[in-house]
């Protein structure tokens, strides 16, 4: 019944939302299968900022440093180990289903050879090359999708209106016809891009700069779409993005998206930084494992290096996130969020036929658990990449009364995993779930 209330809700809602747009919420729901079940994409910040090492072209903009100190990074960034097979390898290697790579940042610099204007790495440092094409060859060959980063700000043309700040240039509404000519550079980068690397998504950044109006959001949807129908488009886009994107903090309830993505870093910096406030295996796999219990994906970040080396620390988080994932992808991949608040104190994912149930338990933790108001009958319970069988109790049940009892399931201290141990709960049928305050019906 619950799973039935929330399909409605959801088709309401996407109907809602897609019929202002005139997207057939069918279409957009098929589009959106690959996403839905990828569960894990690696964000990467790749740009001149790694040379010195600082924030990512907020810096010049904060005024933390002058913006042609900021610029003259590009004689620093050489991408001289550059290998974007080892890279690809690597995100397979941590199961993620998609990657998305900054194609320009807030900065303008173009990470591929832009035909659109001379700020690129291609023609401005001494990597002379396109990163982006190489990279997502290489990614196709794994099966993994590909995402383009494209900012939207862009600080550095002239054209555009916002620089430091605390200056701007000048102010859209007293000079259109210089805030077109900055459109049609803009537009004319989206355009380039969806031709040369045709991305399964698009992840755009900065929309709050401008009004919907201001982008022409509806028509930058157009142009990829009419070039690449089945892209996805993230939701900075003033409304005209096919799913939400919080960062960094972690919503507290489940949020009432169709679609949606936690980005987030792996220190406290999404490009490379000195800073060394590492998020452990631990916290991204428990992250990971509530955001996907929530109904969304996470696109974790990693920042290279100048010469295309990625350090260390984020190298083993992604192999140990990969090592949890391979034992326990039944329980992840493929999967939808799990059970409402209040029926297990933990995350939680079910089967798409709501037949299988997984139950995350965080840190070595043993002895019972317990959830309640489950009204199905219980066939089996494992524990998933170890084979350990379980056997569940009933507590409470009244036999006369239809609500059901509390079932406890004790967990031996050798069935745990060094990070999440997954119970696999075998049910009679789709799940059903008694959602009452208790009493005696
Ligand atoms: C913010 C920042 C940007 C970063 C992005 C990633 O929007 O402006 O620097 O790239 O978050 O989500």
């Amino acid at each position: 019944m619950k799973t039935i209330v929330v399909f409605a809700l959801t088709l309401i809602f996407t109907q809602a939302v897609y019929s202002q747009k005139n997207i057939d919420p069918k279409d957009i729901r098929e589009k959106m299968q690959w996403f839905a079940d990828a569960k894990l994409g690696i964000f990467i910040h790749a740009g001149i900022y790694a040379v010195n090492g600082i924030d990512e072209s907020w810096s010049f903009h904060n005024k933390k440093i002058g913006y042609a100190d900021y610029m003259k990074q590009l004689s620093g960034f050489t991408l001289k180990k550059y290998d974007p097979a080892y890279w690809a390898d690597l995100i397979r290697e941590s199961g993620a289903r998609y990657s998305v790579i900054t194609t320009k940042h807030h900065d303008g610099v173009a990470m591929y050879d832009t035909h659109m204007g001379d700020l690129s790495i291609v023609k401005k440092s001494p990597a002379r090359r396109d990163m982006i094409k190489p990279f997502f060859e290489e990614l196709r060959k794994r099966n993994i999708k590909c995402g383009a980063y494209y900012s939207l700000i862009d600080w550095s043309d002239n054209n555009y209106p916002g620089f430091l700040k605390d200056s701007a240039r000048y102010v859209v509404s007293k000079d259109y016809d210089r805030w077109n000519r900055f459109r049609k550079f803009f537009q004319g980068q989206i355009s380039e891009i969806n031709t040369l690397f045709k991305p399964d998504l698009w992840w755009f950044d900065g929309d709050w700069e401008h009004s919907g109006e201001e982008w022409e959001a509806q028509k930058v949807r157009s142009i990829i779409l009419s070039g690449n129908p089945q892209a996805i488009i993230n939701g900075r886009l003033q409304g005209w993005g096919d799913y939400e994107t919080p960062e960094q903090n972690f919503p507290v309830s489940r949020p009432n998206f169709s679609w949606w993505e936690l980005c987030m870093t792996s220190n406290d910096n999404w490009g490379f930084h000195h800073d060394n406030n590492w998020k452990t295996p631990y916290e991204v796999i428990t992250i990971f494992v509530d955001v996907v219990s929530n109904g969304g994906n996470l696109l974790l970040d990693i920042g290279p290096r100048e010469d295309g080396t990625i350090p260390e620390e984020q190298i083993h988080i992604l192999k140990e996130l990969g090592a949890w994932n391979r034992k326990h992808e039944e329980s992840i991949f493929s999967t939808v969020g799990g059970l409402p608040q209040g029926h297990f104190y933990g995350p939680s994912t079910l089967s798409k036929d709501s037949t299988t149930l997984y139950l995350f338990l965080h840190g070595r933790q043993e002895g019972p658990v317990m959830i309640k108001g489950l009204k199905n009958k219980i066939e089996e319970v494992t524990v998933l990449g170890n084979g350990t069988k379980l056997q569940p109790k009933v507590v409470g049940k009244i036999s006369w009364s239809p609500i059901p009892g509390l079932v406890y399931i004790d967990v031996p201290a050798s069935a745990a995993d060094k990070y999440v141990t997954v119970l696999k709960i075998k049910l009679d049928r789709p799940l059903s779930l008694y959602r009452g305050q208790g009493g005696l019906q």
